[in-house]
């Protein structure tokens, strides 16, 4: 069996999505569950960019012990030097620089001659030679480039130090034939090509990103880049879940080792959705919530015969299956810090506490309490932030009647330690909730969209409510769930709020450290 490298970029092309931001707890708490699946690397996001993501990659960097953790750079000095500060803790420091390649994206968007392309890109490999010990370059939109071309630039950032070349399908143009070609020419004409990894990256416009990865499995790549549940630009990249089951299922046929735990394929594609707002579509290949639903009559009755007959993957290889209930009502304090535990949660004294808390509150209102609505709880305690003052919801009341204008009353406490209480109406109660908080907040806030759904089964389960706002110009998700998808939708609302919040105290405390 041949191992390859699975590069998760989750965290940094993944987070490119629209709609899509993530704060440090976050970011770290999904890095954990990313490490726990077995990848190889994490991209844990582009250093240089912003404030919040040097400190995430950093932290991430100074976190993770069996994963390499790379950031993405430009090029140029201070990418490299941002990048640098931020994974010099890790335990294997790694580079990903990027330059485009293209004839479009060289002349309109670089605007530099192929020369000065391949000048900027060896500089840059040599500089980061210097730092890290592990480099990869891309050359974005390597797809589109002139294959001579591409042999040139790849030999010389192979002699400046480069130890992994990427060749993304930046723009998702390829097909998985011409895709597959395009690594056997590179392994065949590169000089040097024996000494590094060639790495593949697609993505999904034309919905053949898996397929495109495959192929350059097929034909020399060692390492494919993808993301859990496919987020990213545009139309997403390769999905990390359809790639690593396609292997495993498939193994007759690649005999592909990833050194992916699959058990935790479920798990994580439910933290990322839950994490970024990202919905998964009930059809997707291994994670949809029907992926292993049969419906027809004539596959039940297969199915119940020899499961075998329309099953080819069993939802417990990817960590799906009923999990027997362990707490309820009577569960003490001690149970739930074992079964937090075991699903992976390290939660300080405090959090687990309040997790505690709001375990007793929801069990006394609701019959089971499920593995999903554990995971919803720890989750939340998981990755809130404690040294920042943010807007908290104390209550919030709605009279509705549909022959009434809908009023939402709320009581705010804010950030400077102030308890506010506001009404409004609106033309329905969702909207007098919105009206209400928006006075509160001190700004102009856009709704952009807003989505309510239910954790788990059943008429007493947990609604998750996401809202996506535009708040004093700073786009952001929030996300909350309650046992009342009123009370979840006004707490989504000011978590989208306090995004903003965290976000502008990380740059603050940047700034001032500088
Ligand atoms: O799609 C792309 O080309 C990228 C590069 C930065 C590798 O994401
Ligand atoms: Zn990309």
């Amino acid at each position: 069996m041949r191992k390859i490298d699975i590069f998760d970029t989750t965290l940094r092309d993944g987070e490119q999505s629209a709609g899509i931001n993530l704060n440090t707890a976050e970011k770290i708490e999904i890095a954990k569950q990313l490490e726990r699946l077995g990848v190889s690397i994490i991209e844990a996001g582009f250093p240089a960019s912003s404030p919040g993501d040097f400190e995430a990659v950093n932290r991430i960097a100074k976190t993770v012990k069996n994963s390499i953790v790379t950031g993405l750079a430009r090029c140029v000095k201070n990418d490299i030097d941002a990048t640098w500060e931020a994974i010099k803790d890790a335990e294997q420091p790694h580079i990903h620089v990027f330059l485009a390649t293209s004839p479009i994206h060289m002349e309109y968007k670089l605007k530099k001659s192929p020369d000065q392309v391949v000048e900027q890109a060896v500089e840059a490999v040599k500089y980061a030679k210097k730092f890290f010990p592990l480099v990869q370059w891309s050359a974005e939109d390597g797809f589109r480039s002139d294959r001579d071309f591409l042999v040139r630039i790849m030999e010389k950032v192979i002699d400046a130090g480069a130890t992994t070349i990427n060749v993304p399908d930046t723009v998702g143009y390829a097909s998985p034939q011409e895709y597959g070609e395009l690594f056997k020419f590179l392994r065949e004409n590169v000089r040097g090509a024996e000494k590094v990894k060639f790495s593949a990256h697609c993505h999904d416009d034309l919905g053949m990103a898996v397929a495109n990865s495959i192929a350059a499995i097929q034909n020399g790549a060692d390492q494919v880049e993808c993301t859990i549940n496919g987020i990213g630009e545009r139309a997403g990249n390769a999905s990390l879940e359809e790639i690593g089951v396609a292997m495993h299922i498939r193994k007759d046929l690649y005999q592909i080792e990833t050194g992916l735990n699959l058990k935790e394929i479920k798990r994580t594609s439910q933290l990322v959705s839950r994490l970024t707002g990202v919905i998964i579509q009930p059809n997707k290949a291994v994670v949809g919530k029907n992926a292993f639903a049969h419906e027809s009559g004539i596959h039940q009755d297969g199915v119940l015969k020899h499961k075998e007959t329309y099953e080819i993957i069993s939802p417990e290889l990817v960590g799906e299956g009923e999990v027997p209930l362990v707490l309820g009502k009577h569960s003490g304090r001690a149970a739930f810090r074992d079964r937090a535990e075991k699903m992976g949660f390290d939660l300080s004294e405090e959090k687990l506490n309040k997790a505690f808390q709001e375990f007793k509150k929801l069990a006394d209102r609701k019959k089971e309490i499920t593995e999903e609505d554990l995971m919803t709880l720890l989750t939340e305690q998981q990755v809130s932030i404690e040294d920042v003052q943010l807007f908290e919801l104390k209550s919030v009341q709605v009279s509705y009647g549909t022959e009434n204008i809908p009023t939402a009353t709320a009581s705010v406490l804010t950030p400077e330690g102030e308890l506010k209480t506001l009404a409004a109406t609106g033309s329905g109660s969702v909207e007098a909730i919105f009206n209400t908080l928006e006075q509160l907040v001190n700004g102009t806030v856009n709704i952009l969209d807003f989505r309510v759904k239910s954790v788990s089964k059943g008429r007493d389960a947990l609604g998750e409510a996401i809202v996506n706002l535009r708040y004093n110009g700073f786009t952001s998700t929030g996300r909350d769930a309650s046992q009342d998808v009123l009370e979840a939708t006004a707490k989504a609302y000011l978590n989208a709020i306090n995004r903003h919040i965290i976000q502008e105290s990380v740059r603050l405390k940047q700034t001032a450290e500088v």
